[in-house]
């Protein structure tokens, strides 16, 4: 039920610090360490490649979750659109192991490779939010988001919970080989969910943006480097879903390639920049879009934010980052929505779960 809220997708989104903080309980043990079953770990252990099969929110939180599983526990991954695995498998490893994340559990088209890769002998784990599902009863093993039951099309909470459980993943791979991540992950989720917290209680502000950036506009650019880079795929896809505005994520770097062609006077460019290493360069990247009459909205983290910038998000550690700078992006996107009239939990043309190919 989505009792006070007016909509389901702004209940989800305020959700997500509860999600955070029931996935820390859940996957910790009496002794307040992360685990994981043995015997999913020891999968992974054995693999010499992960292949992560996902479509949409859940591609780009298996985005996020290659980072985390090769910086933490040093196995190569790759990430790719279920849809095309099929006609376009890659040449696969000796030994590879198949991740698949679903929030329903139900997607087709990643269900048309799981069945296509246990043919061929190949151990396999869905990700997912519903216990039961289809992907989950296919596969060799689950791991279930705890993100409780996710009505709106646009998907919110499980993104997040997605790439929570893939952190956790990694850092019990990790210590399981001996690795050091260099960082308590419990403590840092920890200050991720209440990071969550303030930011939901920013909305106003972000409303605000979201009438002085996006009530009139045809088109939307966000730009990112590096982790940055796959959560403006993300803001993108929520922002053309439910409010119809054309929008695209695009690497900072790669703007200058082709996409600078589209700047025109007012076009809104929305900028992440929560990563220390590239902060110059996608503040360089904005000063080129504002010589092209791009009106630039800055978001950055605490510590690496300018005085221009358009919303500042607290602190949190460089790789989770995702994890709260959606927030704002999933905001915007509902008031966007909203301030055009769009139906934001049934926006047309989309079904919540896709199961057809
Ligand atoms: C976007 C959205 C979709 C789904 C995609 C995969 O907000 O909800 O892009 O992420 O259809 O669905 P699942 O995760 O259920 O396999």
């Amino acid at each position: 039920e989505k009792g006070t809220y007016p909509h389901y997708m702004l209940k989800e989104i305020d959700e997500q610090p509860l999600v955070m903080r029931k996935i820390i309980q859940t996957y910790q043990n009496e002794h307040g360490e992360l685990t994981i079953d043995r015997e999913i770990i020891d999968a992974l252990n054995e693999a010499d490649r992960l292949y992560i099969i996902a479509a949409g929110t859940s591609y780009h939180a298996g985005l996020v979750g290659k980072q985390f599983i090769e910086k933490m526990a040093k196995i190569p991954v790759e990430v790719h659109i279920s849809s095309e695995f099929g006609y376009n498998m890659p040449l696969l490893s000796e030994k590879p192991l198949f991740i698949f994340i679903s929030q329903s559990g139900e997607t087709a088209d990643s269900r048309a490779v799981l069945v296509n890769v246990k043919e061929m002998g190949y151990p396999t784990l869905t990700i997912t939010n519903v216990p039961g599902s289809t992907l989950s009863r296919e596969a060799d093993f689950t791991l279930l988001l705890h993100a409780g039951p996710e009505i709106a099309v646009a998907s919110t909470k499980a993104y997040t919970a997605q790439i929570a459980v893939l952190s956790i993943l990694a850092e019990v791979t990790a210590r399981s080989r001996g690795l050091k991540v260099g960082f308590d992950l419990v403590k840092e989720l920890g200050i991720v969910a209440n990071a969550m917290e303030v930011l939901c209680d920013s909305k106003e502000l972000i409303e605000q943006i979201a009438r002085e950036f996006l009530s009139v506009t045809r088109n939307c650019f966000f730009i990112g480097r590096g982790i940055d880079f796959y959560v403006g795929l993300e803001g993108a896809l929520k922002l053309k879903e439910i409010s119809y505005i054309q929008a695209e994520g695009f690497a900072g770097g790669e703007l200058k390639h082709g996409t600078i062609a589209l700047i025109e006077e007012g076009t809104p460019v929305i900028a992440l920049a929560t990563q220390e290493s590239v902060n110059l360069s996608i503040r360089g990247n904005v000063k080129e879009v504002v010589a092209r009459g791009a009106n630039p909205c800055i978001i950055s983290m605490k510590g690496l934010n300018h005085d221009e910038d358009s919303f500042v998000i607290p602190e949190v550690n460089e790789l989770l980052t995702p994890l709260i700078s959606v927030i704002p992006l999933q905001i915007l996107a509902y008031y966007a929505a909203l301030h055009r009239d769009c139906d934001v939990d049934k926006p047309r043309n989309l079904a919540k779960s896709v199961t057809v190919e």
